[in-house]
């Protein structure tokens, strides 16, 4: 009578551990299917626009790519031509350009050029202008327009907002 008790009792037991196991496993399967944090955060780069300053670029990085980021001073913004404005981002009456550091011809990074506010590619003399519009080949396009989207005054590189997605519809990125 004793024996089966203590039998009763030790399978309980054991069958309490078996359950409190079973769930544990569950539990640490599904965390290792979850994308880590880090993972689910990489495809992502949140820029504060307010941290920024008039003709000065700024290479941030998104995926492992650098990103140019360049607010216009109000002369810059009230040259655009139509071409121009369509490139640019404006966030709280700031115009910004923001654009993949990479040269469309074969990838060089090309420097700005404060004073004359363009960007030179040094490895085959490609040129683009502060918007990143090309002005002069070999490269076949402007500087690429990251996936962005704008949530208040930041900016979030790789979701794809209204605005991106018109310049993409349109042509003005890939
Ligand atoms: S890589 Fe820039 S001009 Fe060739």
């Amino acid at each position: 009578m004793k024996d089966n008790s203590r039998r009763g009792f030790m399978g309980k037991a054991f069958g309490g551990v078996g359950a409190v196991g079973a769930v544990a496993s569950l539990f640490a399967m599904k965390k290792s299917w979850d994308p880590l944090p880090s993972v689910k955060a990489a495809g992502f780069t949140t820029l504060d626009m307010s941290n920024y300053n008039e003709n000065e670029v700024i290479t941030e990085k998104w995926r492992g790519k650098p990103v140019f980021v360049l607010k216009y001073t109000p002369e810059m913004t009230a040259k655009l031509d139509e071409k121009q404005k369509e490139r640019t981002i404006v966030i709280d009456g700031s115009h910004y350009m923001v654009n993949i550091a990479l040269c469309t011809h074969l990838g060089c990074i090309p420097s700005y050029e404060k004073d004359n506010k363009k960007f030179l590619c040094a490895c085959h003399g490609g040129m683009y202008d502060f918007t990143g519009a090309v002005t002069k080949s070999p490269p076949p396009r402007g500087l690429d327009i990251p996936p962005f989207k704008i949530d208040g005054n930041t900016l979030v590189l790789g979701e794809e907002g209204t605005e991106y997605k018109f310049m993409k519809e349109n042509g003005i990125t890939l």
